[in-house]
């Protein structure tokens, strides 16, 4: 085996420091960036000051970057060469050196650091970039049939909108034997390992480009890439910085990669990309849900859960896997450290949260697929996410491997009515606080929040969308009644207190308590599983805003007071 994974990175950016450049640690896979949910590119950090908006710390930078990108997820695991989770390495100049500089240390990483054979290598550069052409030529001694001219493909942005250049690219060529003409976009034979990116354009909302104040250098090696080729490995799951995990996944499904067919090898290749993903952005903050990058997070742990069913795992996993991603990260990645806990947990949680539902969720699943000629209907795919929790790219996954395709206007249309609902469900909701409660002749709730913030109950209500149920399940938004209560009911200007309700198979987050009559009716959110009526639950109230509800009550009431000791009688007032 040639350099380790570990070796690249750190030549990579020795390089570039004994060339004047400050190695910077990777910044977080959350960009400041708002029109991007994930760090993208080892540039992005930098695009303020590409954009002339900040001022460089440093004229020269190197860094390793975590990158995530999920515009091409289907095709992870099933080429040599797509991630969601990739290290970028790259060397950045604000201002400060530019093409010829940016070509030649190029040049002479790839061929006297990494020892790449020129005869190997093949370059393209953007067709209208003449000066890149010539570069490459007269300085470095390219032949003119090495260097290809290329279109768009050789244009870089970060965006529809922002800095952007012309790029050059360097490609290594697996098949030098192969004669015909160089075809770049054949990646069964030329594998990318190296873009050059001359940043000196802005391209604003409408496309038109302007130049930047200064004239900047933004570089990309994808470091699994790299490993790939001086490795001499088949693709970059291959590699000693991803093969560990799936060693690891062998040892919790039993499958064997180099025994197994391609449908099995691909399931383990995407479950050890995913889990590097999922492992770093939980690492940086990210926690699963249904929105923007918490949803993509959501999308990549539960493909793995899937994955790791179809291959007969039905005991939680990840977190096994998560300490081999962490150890192999570590080094590089020093916060991973610390966060060891936290993502193990984040991990555990949304495993047992969607293992939960899946099950149920996997039934419905089958008989709709059995049912489904050509299409799955959208409110076939809306429950399955809404009520079993299936991503729809999930569904859609399956879907596919069944020759079925999904009816996405109508999964959209499903999920408009259904936030119509909830809105309507709100204004039913202020309704089930008045009297329409007392229609249903329940004993007056005790009040037992005076000695204690917590207690055992009994469910002896439920209300959904403005009707009595039985049973109330994940994301419903729902009103509770129970025997006794140490929730706070919002009268005398004091808001309603906040805490949880947990039972045996489910918890719903309360958000406000209000009286109807001698009711104390518990406003909340299902969280976790389902609750039934006359279930036994633990109430508890979250200690912290009782203080702060009590402390503005008491504070109240010392101001009132304060008021009217100082306040003038009007006699006197009027008094001459
Ligand atoms: N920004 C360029 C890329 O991502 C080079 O770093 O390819």
């Amino acid at each position: 085996m040639g350099l380790s994974g570990a070796e690249i990175r750190s030549r990579f950016l020795d390089f570039f420091r004994q060339r004047g450049h400050k190695v910077l640690p990777s910044a977080s896979l959350v960009p400041s960036d708002p029109t991007v949910l994930l760090t993208i590119a080892g540039m992005l950090p930098f695009k303020p000051i590409f954009l002339g908006q900040e001022i460089a710390p440093y004229p020269r930078v190197t860094t390793a970057q975590k990158c995530v990108r999920t515009n091409d997820i289907e095709n992870v695991g099933k080429t040599a060469r797509h991630h969601t989770f990739f290290e970028m390495l790259g060397n950045f100049s604000f201002g400060d050196y530019f093409k010829v500089e940016a070509i030649s240390w190029g040049w002479e990483l790839v061929t006297e650091v990494f020892q790449l054979p020129p005869d190997r290598l093949v370059v393209s550069v953007f067709y209208e970039d003449e000066e890149a052409w010539q570069i490459w030529h007269d300085r470095i001694g390219i032949p003119a049939a090495r260097i290809q001219r290329m279109g768009e493909d050789n244009f870089w942005a970060s965006g529809a909108t922002g800095p952007c250049g012309p790029c050059s690219e360097i490609y290594y060529d697996f098949a030098p034997d192969r004669s015909g003409e160089i075809n770049l976009e054949d990646d069964s034979r030329f594998l990318e390992v190296y873009n050059l990116v001359f940043m000196e354009l802005n391209r604003d909302s409408e496309g038109k480009l302007t130049p930047l104040a200064k004239q900047n250098i933004d570089t990309g090696m994808g470091l699994e890439r790299m490993a790939q080729v001086l490795q001499g490995v088949p693709n970059n799951y291959e590699t000693d910085l991803v093969f560990p995990i799936i060693q690891t996944i062998e040892v919790i499904t039993g499958a064997s990669y180099h025994k197994s067919n391609e449908k099995i090898k691909t399931n383990l290749k995407v479950m050890a990309d995913h889990m590097r993903a999922v492992v770093h952005m939980i690492g940086d903050g990210i926690t699963a849900s249904n929105v923007g990058r918490g949803y993509i997070l959501r999308r990549l742990l539960r493909r793995v859960i899937r994955y790791g069913r179809l291959l007969g795992v039905n005991t939680p996993f990840t977190t096994t896997i998560a300490d081999r991603v962490i150890a192999l990260a570590v080094d590089a990645y020093p916060e991973l450290q610390n966060q060891q806990e936290v993502i193990k947990q984040e991990l555990q949680r949304e495993e047992e949260r969607f293992c939960q539902t899946l099950e149920r969720g996997e039934k419905l699943l089958v008989e709709v697929l059995n049912r489904s000629k050509k299409q799955i209907s959208g409110n076939d795919a809306f429950t399955l996410y809404d009520t079993y929790g299936f991503p729809l790219e999930l569904t859609e996954e399956i879907a596919a491997e069944q020759g079925l395709t999904i009816d996405r206007e109508g999964f959209d249309r499903a999920m408009t009515e259904q936030q119509n609902r909830s809105k309507e469900a709100h204004t039913e909701i202020d309704l089930l606080a008045g009297s329409a409660w007392q229609e249903l002749s329940l004993p007056s709730t005790q009040f037992v929040g005076y000695d204690s913030l917590f207690s055992v109950s009994r469910v002896l209500a439920l209300g959904k969308e403005g009707k009595p149920v039985q049973t109330v399940q994940q994301n419903d938004r729902v009103q509770v009644v129970l025997d006794q209560t140490p929730f706070y009911a919002e009268s005398g200007g004091q808001v309603g207190d906040k805490g949880e309700i947990t039972g045996a198979a489910g918890k719903i987050t309360i958000d406000d308590v209000q009286k109807s009559g001698d009711l104390f009716i518990h406003f909340g959110t299902v969280t976790e599983g389902t609750i039934n009526e006359k279930d036994v639950i633990e109430a508890k109230v979250l200690y912290s805003d009782r203080r702060r509800i009590q402390a503005h009550h008491s504070a109240t009431h010392l101001l009132q007071a304060a008021l009217k000791k100082l306040s003038i009688p009007k006699s006197v007032k009027q008094a001459p």
